[in-house]
């Protein structure tokens, strides 16, 4: 059944998973109970997330991790490589890479903030991948990975079952969830937000009532999946921002039944009920939250995710696009297709842009113009979807971000040619 957050119970054979306790003396087939949370034991119920898994060996059967040995563009918080300047930056897309290059090695770091140590902030990579990953397994022990394609689908096979996502549907993968991906179409881009904090979870819906924005329904969590393979594995884990590495004789993924509460998801961006004004002015982007983590400061998130779906624009004597606008939070956005209502140009699907903390920033010339003469009909926004991950803290560009010739110079000059307003008639 699907849902977010729902306590779950799925064995892959049947008789495999204990009933009426957690850990019983001796478990069904002799597997092994093994406990993975993802919130302290004693956090409030409403909050309390944890798994039982059931599996072929314990986890723990494993030798000394040691530092990966690859070259990798992931980088974590602090994000201390640069200053963050306070321009406006925008990036063309990330190309697809000339050597076979994994899901692993294909992650680069754009930016992000806060501490991996402290368990605040999040970190903003992109990922470009032309093979599945073999052999191989990966996670994150430094947080949950928001996972976002925007080309290509992914087949993630993980400990708790398998999940297929293509474009226009994220992934949620819990932090230290041993996974692997794989590229049915060959090759993939996409965006992944990897959040130190608080859990992802839906935001409140105050006024609006009992339905609307995503539905819990809608997200969906696999059925018990395993392998039974005795053949080298290499799991590659993500620790306190460095990657390790280790090697097992057999698979990982070997979790033969599972009941609990804290599993990967699918959500279908399509399926979100998207909400907005019926009479006049632009509400603020977060009408359109899917998921948000908080800090502890109530309504002030780590991370929000926010997306610009197609949708029908109805404002009356109104400027329907984003106006201009400074922010104490911080925006990154990408776009997974189509256009996006307030840029006639240069933000690309796969592309990406970051508007920090009190830099203005708005709609574009062309986009301006176009809004102040339209003709306000009803109109539908079509064929597009952007999204925003937006936090309270600047986001802090990695180097590579802001030496890659992916970073556009003349960004600025979008906003550049807008002449005074004349106070004569
Ligand atoms: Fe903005």
């Amino acid at each position: 059944m699907p849902g977010f957050g729902n306590h779950f119970a799925t064995e892959a054979v049947p008789g495999a998973l204990p009933v009426g306790q957690n850990s019983p003396q001796r478990v069904p087939f002799g597997l092994y109970a093994e406990l993975i949370s993802g919130t302290a034991f004693t956090a409030p119920r409403h909050e309390n997330r944890r798994t039982w898994m059931y599996r072929l060996r314990p986890t723990a059967s494993h030798g000394a991790f040691v530092p990966y040995g690859r070259k990798t563009l992931l980088r974590s918080g602090p994000f201390d490589e640069v200053p963050p300047p306070p321009n406006r930056l925008r990036w063309d897309p990330l190309p697809l890479p000339a050597a076979p290059t994994d899901f692993v090695d294909g992650l680069i770091t754009y930016g992000g903030n806060g501490d991996v140590g402290a368990g605040v902030g999040l970190a903003i990579h992109l990922y470009a991948a032309n093979r599945s990953m073999e052999g191989r397994v990966f996670f994150s022990a430094d947080g949950e990975l928001l996972i976002v394609p925007q080309e290509g689908r992914l087949r993630l096979e993980t400990e708790l079952g398998v999940l297929e996502v293509e474009p226009q549907q994220i992934a949620l993968m819990p932090r230290g969830l041993r996974f692997r991906v794989q590229l049915p179409e060959g090759r993939a881009t996409g965006y992944v937000c990897e959040n130190y904090g608080a859990l992802f979870r839906l935001p409140e819906l105050g006024p609006i009532g009992s339905n609307g924005l995503a539905n819990p329904r809608d997200f969906e969590t696999p059925a018990a999946w395993f392998e039974d393979r005795d053949a080298a594995c290499e799991v590659i884990q993500k620790f306190q921002g460095r990657l390790w590495t280790t090697s097992l004789p057999h698979s990982p993924l070997d979790v033969v039944a599972w009941h609990g509460n804290l599993a990967p998801c699918r959500y279908d961006l399509r399926r979100f009920n998207t909400l907005n004004t019926v009479s006049f002015d632009h509400p603020d982007p977060s009408i359109f939250t899917v998921l948000t983590a908080p800090s502890e400061s109530p309504g002030v998130a780590n991370c929000d995710f926010v997306i610009f779906p197609p949708r029908w624009m109805v404002a009356e004597h109104s400027f329907r696009p984003p106006w201009f606008h400074r922010n104490v939070m911080n925006e990154f956005m990408g776009l997974i297709h189509g256009a996006y209502d307030a840029k006639a140009g240069g933000f690309l699907p796969g592309g990406a842009s970051l508007h920090n903390q009190m830099s203005g920033h708005g709609p574009d010339r062309a986009s301006y113009d176009k809004a102040i003469n339209a003709e306000l009909a009803p109109h539908k926004i079509d064929h597009t979807l952007a999204f925003m991950f937006e936090s309270r803290s600047v986001i802090r560009p990695t180097r590579w971000a802001l030496e890659t010739e992916l970073l556009q110079s003349d960004y600025d000059a979008c906003w550049g040619d807008f002449e005074k307003a004349r106070l004569q008639p």
